[in-house]
């Protein structure tokens, strides 16, 4: 029988070069991106958003509040829902596909499989969270399969969840390249999210704590200090005058394995978390020896 597909075969050793040729056999250019958000959008969802359109032919976007990544006595309940605003918010923004499963769809009477990963979930949000990364995990391994997108969009405002999917995708060997963007922020620094609309009043001044306490960081930083307690100091003391806000963590880690540093030689990553009343916040910030 005559060889239909033409006197050429890619012969392939490495996954990278696998990808490649399938990529280049399908036409090339990206265009699958994905953004994993639980919904009730705000501009930091929506700068992903944006960012997917203009590098993506296809926009998919995906809201589910995911059971398996709260906690017992966590806000699973009452985390914020507006799914009929969320999808105005996709469409106004030009996202092609918006994929809303009920719990039971993603997972069905008889669901028995999680994705469990070491070593990056134990501190910081893992340790604080017990079985939070397992329920990230196992929803980003589900939708990356789902939807097989190319290139899938993260935001930096979950520095540990960044590193955490970026890692379970390399292990997985799932193609999906992972892009970060940074983090959209309100004009007095507090890091938008979901969350922010648990605060009163009263706790939604404290809350720029986590802004202020990176900031004092980041401005020694810039004064030439390297040694990671030294940092460490800077954020705790401005905690200590908010004692509102009851800090959980404060560290200066290696931003690519999360373990603390005592001394800044090249990257470092910032990262704090605190509860206000029962709302609990985080935020992050680069650091980078000129
Ligand atoms: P969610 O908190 O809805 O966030 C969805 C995406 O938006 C995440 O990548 C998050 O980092 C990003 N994001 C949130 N606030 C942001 C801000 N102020 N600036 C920039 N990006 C921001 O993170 C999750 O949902 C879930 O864990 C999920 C990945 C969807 C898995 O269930």
């Amino acid at each position: 029988m005559a060889n239909t597909r033409g006197p050429f075969m890619d012969v392939v050793k490495t996954i990278d070069a696998a990808r490649e040729a399938l990529s280049k056999a399908r036409g090339g250019s990206r265009k699958v991106g994905l953004v994993p958000t639980m919904g009730a959008l705000h501009p930091g969802h929506l700068s992903l958003i944006k960012r997917a359109r203009e590098e993506c032919k296809v926009t998919v976007v995906s809201v589910f509040v995911n059971p398996a990544q709260f906690g017992v006595d966590e806000d699973l309940d009452t985390y914020p829902r507006d799914t009929a605003k969320d999808a105005e918010l996709c469409k106004a923004e030009g996202a092609n596909i918006l994929f809303m499963p009920e719990p039971a769809e993603m997972y069905p009477s008889g669901y028995a499989t999680y994705v469990l990963q070491e070593r990056y979930t134990d501190p910081f949000e893992g340790e604080l969270r017990t079985g939070h990364f397992h329920g990230v995990c196992t929803i980003c391994c589900k939708l990356f399969n789902i939807v097989r997108p190319d290139v899938a969009y993260f935001g930096q405002k979950d520095y540990q969840q960044t590193v955490v999917v970026r890692r379970m995708a390399a292990d997985l060997n799932i193609p999906v390249e992972i892009r970060v963007s940074p983090i959209v922020r309100e004009s007095d620094g507090l890091a938008m999210s979901s969350r922010n609309s648990y605060l009163s009043p009263t706790e939604r001044e404290q809350a720029t704590v986590l802004y202020r306490a990176l900031t004092a960081a980041k401005e020694l930083f810039e004064e030439g200090e390297r040694s990671g307690r030294a940092l460490f100091a800077a954020m705790r003391a401005v905690f200590d005058k908010t004692p509102q806000a009851r800090l959980d963590y404060a560290a200066v880690a290696n931003p690519e394995t999360l373990r603390e540093l005592a001394r800044v030689e090249s990257k470092a990553v910032l990262l704090v978390a605190c509860r206000i009343g029962r709302t609990h916040l985080i935020d992050n910030m680069l650091l980078t020896v000129p």
